[in-house]
């Protein structure tokens, strides 16, 4: 049984992370600046959260010795569109916090180390379905930062042998996403008919998306960590989920909320950016562990908006 710290495990992807970890018998500790997170309230008695800041090496070192820490996943970042409010925080945030875990993964000698980066890796003009060869040219600090935290931990692993992993996700589909990230209309156009509420989508019907269910997200973490090393040829992998028409999001909401209120007023500023996005190309995470999406787009809102009907509180 593994004894695992999530860094920003109080976010998004770390409360989904958390239960499906403790669901596998796991043992979980939470580290976080908050102080809770709705969506794990109902398990909040069965993991242990710490109160801390990333940006404080001794908070740092101390979670992981304290708790005697054998895998961490590294979730804790500044994301934007605040990343790109204040450049030297999310540097101090991003990379200095990625630092810290490494080193104490390293003095501590952690098992392994499980990284969430980021399709915002890749900048413009790189081919449609793009792999892990295609250079990395971020256009936002995000993304800087991030490419940033990948190399470190390719330099951990080099020089020191931390067991360092990583994942690159497209955006990240899921009940629970609470930004006004470009892709925030995905998940705005399946919350916001389940609560009863219009929801006008900035894009247009035909426009594409790629993204990942959250389930899936948080399980091929969980896969990546389990995968056996002499298959491995890499330490990154790009991710991919699912891909759909703003159309067809909307037609599978109204099949499950018949009395949405959705409609469309494309915002060409957003449509700019959205129609350049690259989808990531997962082809070696498939081949050498077995990575395999299981949330399309029907499961994925079916699943979305039992989520949303189960906790509606936690939603709002
Ligand atoms: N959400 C997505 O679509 C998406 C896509 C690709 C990659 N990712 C990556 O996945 C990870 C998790 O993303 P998320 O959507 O869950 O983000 P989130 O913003 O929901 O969660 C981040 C968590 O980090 C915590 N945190 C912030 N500053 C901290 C600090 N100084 N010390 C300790 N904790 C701190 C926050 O309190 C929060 O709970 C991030 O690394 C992100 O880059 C997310």
């Amino acid at each position: 049984m593994s004894r695992n710290l999530i860094t920003g495990g109080l976010g998004f992807l770390g409360c989904y992370l958390a239960r499906k970890l403790m669901e596998k018998g796991e043992e979980v500790v939470i580290f976080d600046l908050a102080a809770g997170s709705k969506l794990i309230e109902d398990i909040k008695d069965k993991l242990k959260l710490v109160r801390g800041d990333l940006t404080d090496w001794t908070q740092v070192l101390a979670a992981v010795s304290d708790n005697d820490i054998d895998c961490i996943y590294h979730l804790a970042a500044m994301l934007p569109p605040r990343s790109e409010q204040n450049l030297a925080a999310t540097f101090e945030l991003n990379v200095q916090g990625t630092i810290h875990v490494l080193e104490a993964a390293r003095l501590l000698k952690v098992g392994s180390v499980l990284l969430v980066s980021t399709i915002a890796t890749y900048g413009l003009g790189i081919p449609h379905l793009s792999n892990e060869d295609v250079p990395q040219q971020p256009r936002n600090m995000y993304g800087t930062t991030k490419v940033c935290c990948e190399r470190l931990g390719e330099q951990y692993h080099r020089k020191y042998g931390v067991n360092f992993r990583a994942v690159r996700f497209p955006p990240v589909l899921g009940a629970g996403r609470n930004d006004s990230a470009q892709s925030a209309f995905s998940y705005l156009a399946i919350r916001e008919p389940v609560l009863g509420r219009p929801y006008t989508l900035y894009v247009e019907r035909k426009t594409r998306m790629s993204l990942i269910y959250v389930k899936d997200a948080v399980g091929s973490l969980i896969s990546l960590k389990e995968a056996d090393e002499a298959r491995l040829k890499r330490r990154i992998y790009n991710l991919h989920g699912l891909s759909f028409q703003a159309a067809d999001l909307a037609q599978e909401v109204r099949k499950r909320v018949p009395e949405a209120r959705l409609d469309f007023k494309p915002d060409p500023v957003m449509l700019d950016s959205i129609n350049n996005w690259p989808t990531l190309n997962d082809a070696r995470a498939r081949e050498e562990w077995d990575w395999q999406p299981k949330y399309g787009l029907s499961e994925s809102v079916e699943d979305f908006i039992a989520e949303v009907r189960a906790n509606p509180s936690a939603y709002k």
